[in-house]
C-alpha cells in the first residue's frame, strides 16, 4: 500500500532527505488499522528509498498518538498489529525520531519507545495508562520503558497510568529532550537534522540499558509486586505489569514481548477490561445531553451560594477552587461566621498536610464575600441554593433569588428530593430555574445531577454542563423526580439491605459482602458516615404517606431512638471508640436486630454472600431501568456513571447496568421473579427490564440507540 494516498490517515512527505510521518486521524490520532498499515508503509518506504537518510514520527492536530484505538479492543484483530508496527519502527536501518506534542499514551508512547530518539515539546502529556482500562501496555512498553528508564521508574509510571509532563520525561529519560520552539515539527525537524550532522547511529530501545544493575531492578520489582498485591484490591491487571516487567528483566527481549503479548491478552478477555473500558466511553457520553448540542452556555463568571452549611461551603469551594469568585448568602450573622469557617475549615485542613501555603489561601478567601442580605447576590451569574430541605423555606429563597438576581442569572437548587418543578413554578421566571445536585462532601465529589425540569430552557440545561466542566465535575443529566437518579435508586437497594438485616444476615456480613464485590464501604458503614439522624428525619417525614401494606424495616429507628447516629455520636450499626473512624461490629445492634426479627415474626435464615450481592444488585439495577424507562436517566450508561462517581460503584464492573449485562438480563429477571415470591409488592419486574428480556436484547443497545 502506498502511505502516501490522500485517503490515509498516516501522511509521509520527503523533506530534505528526512521522511515526515505525520499521524492524522482525529480526535486524538488513534492507532487504528489504518493507522498501523500506514505507519508500517511509511517505515518499509523509509528502508527502501535511498534518498530517505531518516524519518520523523509526529502527530496531526492536538496530540501525538492517544493510544491504540480502545474500540477495536474485544474485535477481531486486525493485522498488522501494534508490537509488530512497533517491532518494525525500532528495526528501521535508517534513524527514527519521534517529536511528541499533547497526547502520548499507551501505545502512542510505545510508538515514541520504539523509535530510536525522542523529544517532546512543552504541554505533552506521556505516560502508560492501560492500567486505567485494566490493560497492560501491551506493545512492548513494559519491556522498552523499564530497559530506557529503569524498572522502577517505569513500574510507577505503569502502575500509577499517571501523565507526566516533558520536563519530567526528559529527567527520567523517557525523552531524550524538550523542544526549545514547542512546535513539534520544527523542533523535530531541527533534532533530525542535528543527528544526522553528528552522524548519530540507529540507536535501539531493546538495547537500552535501564535493567544493568540487577539487583536494584529486582528489588524494585519485588516492592512493586507487595505493594500492588496490597493496593489493587480484586483488580486484575496490576500483578499482571509486575510480572510483565520481571520478564523485561529475566528473558532476552524478544520472549519478554512474547510475555507481554500473553498477559496482555489475558487482560483483553477479563470482564474487568470491558467493565473499565465502558466506563471510560460512557463517562464521556454522558457530556452530551441533548441540549449541550442544541444551545449555547451562557457565560458563568461569578457564583452566589445561599446557604453555609454542609453542602453551600462544598459548593462554595468547589467554584473557588475553579477560581470563580464566590458570594455567599446566610440568614443571620453567626450562621455567615459559620459558614465561611466551614469554607476556611477546607483550606487549612490542605495547609496542615502541606497541600497550601496560607498566602495561597489567602488569596482564595480574598474570592469570598459572605452576606445577609440577597442585594450582594444581584450580579452573579448563578445563584446556587443549598438551605434545608424543606419545600417552603426553599420557595422562599427563590422568591428572594427572582427579586434580586439580574436577568439571565440561572437559579439553581441543590435539592435532594423535592420537587423543582414546584421551586420553578413559584417563581416568575421558571425557564432559569434548574436542579444542580452535588454530593457530599462537594468539593470532592465528583458527580453532579443536573435536574432539568420541564420549563427550563435549553442554554440554561447547557451551561450546567460547561459549569461542571469548569468545576471539573462530571455532569449526569436527570428528570425531576423524588430522588433523581442516585437517590431514587439507592433507597430501593437499601431497603433490600434491610430486608436481608431483618430476615437474617447481619449488617457486618452484609458490608462485607458489599466490600467484597467492590465498593469501599457497605451500605451500614454509610450510613454510620453520613448520619444515621438524617434518613430518620426523612422517614418521619415520609410515614404519613407510606405504604401501609409494604414491609418496613424498624432496625435502625431503634437505634437512632437510642441517639446512636454513627461515627459522630461514637456509636450507630458499629462502635467507634475514642472517636475512631472505622467502627467495629457491636454486639448489642446484634441484640436489637435479633429482637426486632422477633418483633416481626421473622424466622432468621443464612444467607451466603453471594445471595446478599444478588439480591442487592437486583433491587438496584431492577430501579435503574425504571429510572431508564419513565425517562429520568436518558440512556442506562447515565446510571453507570452516577454509581460511579457519586456512589463508590466499582470501576472495573462498569457501573450497575453494565454489570447487568455481564450477569446477563435474563437471569437478573429471573432473580426478581423469585425474591417476588416472597415479596411481591417491593420486588416488580421493571417493565424494561421485562421487555429487553423478551427481545433479547440488553442495557448497551439502548446506550446505542440514544
Ligand atoms: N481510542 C479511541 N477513541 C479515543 C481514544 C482512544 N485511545 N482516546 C480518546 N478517544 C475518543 C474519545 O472517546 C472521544 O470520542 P467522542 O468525541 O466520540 O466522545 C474523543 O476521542 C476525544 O476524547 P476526549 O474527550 O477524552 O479528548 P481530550 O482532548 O479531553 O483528551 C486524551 C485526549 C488525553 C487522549 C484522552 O482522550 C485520553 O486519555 N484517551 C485515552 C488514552 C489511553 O488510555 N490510551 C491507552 C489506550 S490502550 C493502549 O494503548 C493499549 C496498548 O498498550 C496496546
Ligand atoms: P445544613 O443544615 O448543613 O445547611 C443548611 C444551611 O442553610 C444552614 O447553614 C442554614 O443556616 C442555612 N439556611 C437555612 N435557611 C436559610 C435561608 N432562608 N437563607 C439563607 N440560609 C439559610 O444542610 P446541608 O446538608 O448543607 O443541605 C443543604 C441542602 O443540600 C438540602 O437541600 C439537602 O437536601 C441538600 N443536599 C445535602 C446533601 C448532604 O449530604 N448533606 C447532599 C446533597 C444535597
Amino acid at each position: 500500500m502506498n502511505a502516501q494516498t490522500a485517503d490515509t490517515p498516516v501522511k509521509a512527505e520527503l523533506r530534505d532527505g528526512v521522511l515526515v510521518v505525520t499521524i492524522d486521524n482525529p480526535p486524538v490520532n488513534a492507532l487504528g488499522v489504518d493507522v498501523r498499515r500506514g505507519l508500517s508503509a511509511a517505515i518499509e518506504r523509509a528502508d527502501d528509498d535511498s534518498s530517505v537518510q531518516a524519518v520523523l514520527i509526529v502527530g496531526a492536530g492536538r496530540n501525538f498518538i492517544g493510544g491504540a484505538d480502545i474500540r477495536e479492543f474485544g474485535k477481531l484483530p486486525m493485522p498488522p498489529a501494534l508490537p509488530d508496527v512497533c517491532n518494525r519502527i525500532e528495526a528501521c536501518a535508517k534513524p527514527v525520531v519521534a517529536a511528541i506534542h499533547g497526547a502520548a499514551l499507551g501505545g502512542g508512547l510505545e510508538v515514541a519507545l520504539a523509535a530510536h530518539y525522542r523529544l517532546a515539546v512543552a504541554g505533552a502529556k506521556l505516560g502508560l495508562p492501560e492500567v486505567t482500562l485494566g490493560l497492560l501496555p501491551g506493545a512492548g512498553g513494559t519491556q522498552r520503558a523499564p530497559r530506557l528508564i529503569g524498572a522502577a521508574a517505569a513500574l510507577d509510571l505503569i502502575l500509577s497510568g499517571r501523565h507526566i509532563g516533558a520536563e519530567e520525561a526528559r529527567q527520567l529519560g523517557l525523552v531524550d529532550r524538550v523542544g526549545a520552539s514547542g512546535d513539534a515539527l520544527a523542533d523535530g525537524i531541527a533534532h533530525v537534522h542535528e543527528l544526522l550532522a553528528a552522524r548519530a547511529p540507529v540507536r535501539r530501545t531493546r538495547d537500552a540499558a535501564g535493567l544493568a544493575d540487577r539487583r536494584a531492578s529486582r528489588a524494585a520489582i519485588e516492592a512493586a509486586r507487595e505493594q500492588t498485591a496490597k493496593k489493587s484490591r480484586g483488580l486484575f491487571s496490576p500483578l499482571k505489569i509486575v510480572d510483565a516487567v520481571q520478564a523485561a528483566l529475566e528473558l532476552p527481549f524478544d520472549d519478554g514481548l512474547r510475555h507481554e503479548r500473553q498477559l496482555f491478552l489475558q487482560c483483553i478477555d477479563s470482564p474487568q477490561r470491558a467493565g473499565l473500558v465502558h466506563a471510560f466511553f460512557a463517562e464521556r457520553e454522558v457530556l452530551k445531553a441533548p441540549e449541550t448540542r442544541t444551545a449555547k452556555p451562557r457565560a458563568i463568571a461569578s457564583v452566589g451560594v445561599i446557604g453555609g452549611g454542609t453542602m453551600g461551603a462544598g459548593i462554595a469551594v468547589a467554584a473557588l477552587d475553579a477560581g470563580l469568585p464566590v458570594t455567599m448568602i446566610e440568614r443571620d450573622d453567626a450562621s455567615l461566621a459559620r459558614g465561611r469557617a466551614h469554607v476556611e475549615k477546607v483550606y487549612d485542613a490542605q495547609i496542615v498536610k502541606g497541600r497550601m501555603t496560607p498566602e495561597a489561601k489567602a488569596a482564595v478567601m480574598n474570592r469570598w464575600t459572605g452576606s445577609t442580605s440577597y442585594d450582594a447576590i444581584a450580579h452573579v451569574d448563578v445563584a446556587i441554593e443549598a438551605v434545608f430541605e424543606d419545600l417552603d423555606v426553599k420557595k422562599a429563597v427563590f422568591a428572594e433569588l427572582d427579586r434580586v438576581c439580574k436577568p439571565g442569572a440561572v437559579l439553581a437548587t441543590n435539592t435532594s428530593y423535592l420537587d423543582i418543578d414546584a421551586i420553578a413554578a413559584s417563581v416568575a421566571r421558571p425557564a432559569d430555574v434548574i436542579g444542580l445536585h452535588f454530593f457530599s462532601p462537594a468539593n470532592l465529589m465528583k458527580l453532579l445531577e443536573v435536574v432539568v425540569p420541564a420549563k427550563v430552557s435549553a442554554d440554561v440545561v447547557a451551561t450546567a454542563f460547561d459549569f461542571a466542566k469548569k468545576l471539573r465535575k462530571v455532569p449526569v443529566r436527570a428528570g425531576v423526580c423524588d430522588g433523581f437518579i442516585g437517590n431514587r435508586v439507592l433507597a430501593v437497594y437499601r431497603t433490600a439491605a434491610d430486608h436481608m438485616m431483618e430476615d437474617g444476615a447481619s449488617p457486618y456480613q452484609i458490608d462485607r459482602a458489599v466490600r467484597e464485590f467492590g465498593f469501599p464501604m457497605g451500605p451500614f458503614q454509610v450510613i454510620d458516615l453520613a448520619g444515621g439522624d438524617i434518613g430518620w428525619a426523612a422517614r418521619k417525614r415520609r410515614a404519613a404517606t407510606r405504604d401501609p401494606a409494604a414491609r418496613y424495616v424498624q432496625i435502625a429507628d431503634r437505634l437512632c431512638e437510642r441517639g446512636w447516629f454513627g461515627q459522630k455520636t461514637g456509636r450507630g450499626f458499629y462502635l467507634y471508640a475514642d472517636g475512631a473512624r472505622s467502627g467495629t461490629p457491636d454486639p448489642e445492634v446484634e441484640a436489637i436486630v435479633e429482637a426486632e426479627r422477633e418483633r416481626a415474626g421473622v424466622a432468621p435464615r443464612e444467607f451466603t454472600d453471594d445471595e446478599i450481592i444478588r439480591r442487592y444488585m437486583a433491587a438496584m439495577i431492577n430501579e435503574g431501568a425504571n429510572v431508564v424507562h419513565e425517562g429520568i436517566a436518558l440512556r442506562p450508561l447515565d446510571v453507570d456513571v452516577a454509581f460511579l462517581y457519586g456512589y463508590g460503584f466499582p470501576r472495573h464492573r462498569g457501573g450497575p447496568m453494565k454489570y447487568a449485562d455481564s450477569v446477563g438480563l435474563a437471569k437478573v429477571l429471573a432473580d426478581i421473579r423469585e425474591f417476588a415470591k416472597e415479596d411481591p409488592r417491593f420486588w416488580r419486574p421493571s417493565p424494561l427490564l421485562v421487555d429487553l428480556v423478551e427481545r433479547g436484547a440488553d442495557f448497551a443497545s439502548l446506550n446505542h440507540a440514544a
